[in-house]
């Protein structure tokens, strides 16, 4: 397949194109810069320009568009980046895939859509919850729209804790807990939906070379865990131990309403729609996922 990706150099994105090459599919990347390899076009999406000469003969479109949600303290400023750079991208994408009749948008999401769930486990049926991220989570995928409309196939990837060492959650809590640092939020109890990063891509190829899938479809792995397994799970991959407790308050000082969305909301996330279509998760459980993560 002719599969360009939006988002190329992040996280997700990075080892995605490589194994989207080692599978035979051609990538072109969109970047915001002049392209300087002959496999990058220009796009631009707050004009909503994109080199056409991406668009013609592809057969999908990857968008993993997004600023980084942990990185900074949500100033109403920053809130307003956060959407911008999801929704817009995706707006701007999704008119492609109908302009140019592309037959499919694997359109980058997350499970932050579903809020603060407690305990109750919830699949891809459930509505979407309330908060900053819900929002913006249920705005991005509303902002697939046109190519829904224009009969291309949607699959809208809610992605889970990625347990990459480079960014996100345990980005910032290795630094932490290999200081000594290292504590569960509060009671702990919350729980975090996680994936590895090896089972992200292989679940974004998955999905890619599934015509049948469309829709949201959950990419957590099948064994959520509580904030203070998480945390102890990080320390034992370390050698350090992790007996401090951070306090709500502690934390909102800190990080401001990122702490109560990235730190203290539960969510219990099944893959339901992976599990239905047979997908097999490399790793299933923590213990490998964090090895495989940290110790190189
Ligand atoms: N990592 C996680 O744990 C996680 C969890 C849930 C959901 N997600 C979602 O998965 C997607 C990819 O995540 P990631 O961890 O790979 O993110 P990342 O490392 O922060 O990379 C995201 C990419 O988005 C592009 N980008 C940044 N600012 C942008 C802007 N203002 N406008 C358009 N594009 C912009 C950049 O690519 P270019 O510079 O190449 O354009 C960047 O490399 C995101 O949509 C994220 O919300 C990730």
């Amino acid at each position: 397949m002719r599969v360009v990706v939006a988002g190329a150099s992040g996280v997700i994105g990075t080892p995605l194109v490589s194994a989207l090459r080692e599978a035979g599919h051609e990538v072109l990347r969109l970047v915001r810069r002049p392209p300087v390899t002959p496999d990058e076009r220009r796009w631009d999406p707050p004009s909503g320009m994109i080199d056409e000469s991406a668009l013609d003969g592809a057969d999908a479109i990857i968008n993993l568009c997004g600023a980084a949600c942990a990185e900074q303290r949500w100033s109403p400023a920053r809130k307003q980046e956060l959407r911008d750079s999801r929704i817009v991208p995706t707006q701007v994408l999704a008119m492609a895939v109908a302009e140019h009749g592309i037959g499919t948008l694997l359109n980058g999401s997350g499970i932050g859509y579903y809020g603060d769930a407690g305990e109750q486990a919830v699949t891809e049926s459930a509505p979407a919850g309330s908060g900053f991220l819900a929002d913006m989570d249920a705005d991005r995928e509303a902002a697939t729209a046109a190519a829904v409309s224009a009969g291309a196939r949607v699959a809208l990837l809610r992605t889970g804790v990625v347990m990459s060492p480079t960014g996100g959650m345990l980005g910032q809590l290795r630094p932490m807990v290999s200081a000594f640092l290292g504590g569960r939020f509060g009671n702990g109890r919350q729980i975090t939906s996680w994936i590895s990063l090896a089972d992200e891509i292989s679940a974004v190829l998955f999905v890619l070379e599934h015509d049948d899938i469309l829709g949201p479809v959950n990419l957590t792995a099948p064994e959520p865990v509580t904030n203070a397994e998480l945390v102890r799970a990080v320390g034992k991959t370390l050698h350090r131990p992790t007996p401090w407790v951070y306090s709500r308050s502690l934390l909102r000082l800190a990080a401001g309403e990122l702490a109560d969305e990235g730190s203290f909301v539960s969510q219990h996330v099944v893959p339901e729609v992976l599990s239905r279509h047979g997908f097999e998760f490399q790793h299933p459980q923590l213990m490998p996922a964090l090895a495989a993560a940290l110790v190189a």
